[in-house]
């Protein structure tokens, strides 16, 4: 077999989200629920000093950069720019702006995510995305962190709204299996603030998209239609609603089943990993697909990866999605980029156990410790291929 090769420009890089990394993030929802102070359904460990990333960034993006990367996805934190309703931080602003510049500075092509599952806990008090104000509050958030964009190519506005429109209701607590269908009038609110977060942030010069989890929903021979509805609400109302954008960000980490009455569990001699995901690397091909089959946008994989403490196989992992990415490409579809999930291990929403890193850390001294993932994919990266074997 020959080496798979890559299209020149293609971005490779890591992603992370704000509230996984940085650490005391006081003022947001997340946090307050961590603490039990806003209701919802509990939560196993709380997010602490995470990796401390909101200070050792400079160190987390010259290692990517040194590894060969050319590219990192972070979040800015909504409820650290404004703590409380109307009152926008000019040192966050600030403090945001520095890991634009500082990514620029290493030669990583910064792409920032708006919003990526938390909201300021005023937000949340006030009903969050249950309420119409959220459309509202949401813009004018934006349009506060505009001056972070300035010179930012690609900005994505949600991520996962699939996914915020399941937690949108504080009951639910984070899925580990399928997907529930998500509440239909966040979801219409979601793409209403999508829309307005476009308008903004092209207005100031940057390409603007959204990223949706894909899961890959295969159906059983005779399940198709059943296959069909299901994805209907829970994937494709999101990639059709980013028609007109500039770009689509498509992630991925494993497939379900549809038969005749739905999800199937998955069989017990499958390969799981620590979120409990089947191991599927092929995954993010199915997303990709759906995609384009749905909007025709560009896309970039703005997430994809693997739990393990194995970090032999999250490089199996890695090949056998990029071999999926190769082969879409190939087939003629328009993927730019990949941006592994994730740069860190992090704080997976309630633990710490599921290892997503490419870069582990000490717990005590925030010591940062490179897995061999990282300089592999790195070498993808500066070889714009991956080399057979
Ligand atoms: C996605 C989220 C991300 C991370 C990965 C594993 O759903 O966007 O924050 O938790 O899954």
């Amino acid at each position: 077999m020959a080496d798979i090769r890559f299209p020149d420009g293609f971005l490779w890089g890591a992603s992370t989200a704000a509230h996984q990394i940085e650490g005391n993030n006081v003022n947001s929802d997340w946090w307050q629920r961590e603490h039990g102070h806003l209701p919802g359904a509990p939560v196993e460990t709380p997010s602490g000093d995470a990796a401390d990333s909101f200070h050792r960034y400079p160190e987390d993006m010259a290692l990517l950069a040194g590894a060969g990367l050319n590219a990192y996805r972070f979040s800015i934190e909504w409820a650290r720019i404004e703590p409380e309703q109307g009152f926008v931080s000019r040192a966050m602003i600030d403090h945001y702006r520095r890991m634009v510049d500082t990514a620029r500075g290493l030669g990583l092509e910064p792409i920032v995510t708006l919003h990526h599952f938390t909201n300021p806990a005023w937000f949340a008090r006030e009903g969050g995305w249950l309420t119409d104000a959220s459309v509202d509050r949401f813009a004018r958030f934006v349009e506060a962190a505009l001056p972070i964009l300035d010179d930012v190519d690609l900005v994505c506005t949600i991520n996962e709204p699939n996914m915020v429109s399941v937690l949108a209701d504080p009951a639910v607590g984070f899925p580990s299996i399928g997907l529930p269908p998500g509440v239909p009038h966040v979801t219409d609110r979601l793409v209403d603030a999508h829309k307005r977060a476009v308008e903004l942030v092209r207005g100031a010069g940057s390409r603007a998209g959204w990223s949706i989890a894909t899961q890959a929903y295969q159906a059983e021979p005779g399940a198709e239609q059943v296959a069909a509805e299901y994805g209907r609400s829970r994937e494709d109302v999101f990639l059709d609603a980013a028609s007109g954008d500039d770009w689509v960000g498509v992630q991925a980490y494993t497939r379900t089943k549809i038969g005749a009455d739905g999800p199937l569990p998955i069989p017990d001699d499958a390969e799981r990993t620590l979120t409990g995901w089947e191991y599927y690397p092929p995954a993010i091909g199915d997303g990709i697909r759906n995609s384009w089959a749905r909007n025709g946008l560009p896309v970039y994989v703005t997430e994809n990866g693997i739990a393990t403490a194995d970090d032999a196989r999250r490089i199996d992992y890695t090949r056998g999605a990029l071999g999926a990415v190769a082969s879409a490409i190939s087939d003629g579809i328009d993927v730019q980029g990949y941006l592994h999930w994730s740069a860190l291990d992090n704080y997976e929403w309630g633990s710490f156990t599921p290892t997503f890193g490419l870069i582990g850390w000490d717990p005590r001294t925030f010591e940062r410790l490179p897995k061999p993932s990282l300089g592999w994919l790195g070498e993808v990266a500066r070889a714009g291929a991956v080399a057979d074997g």
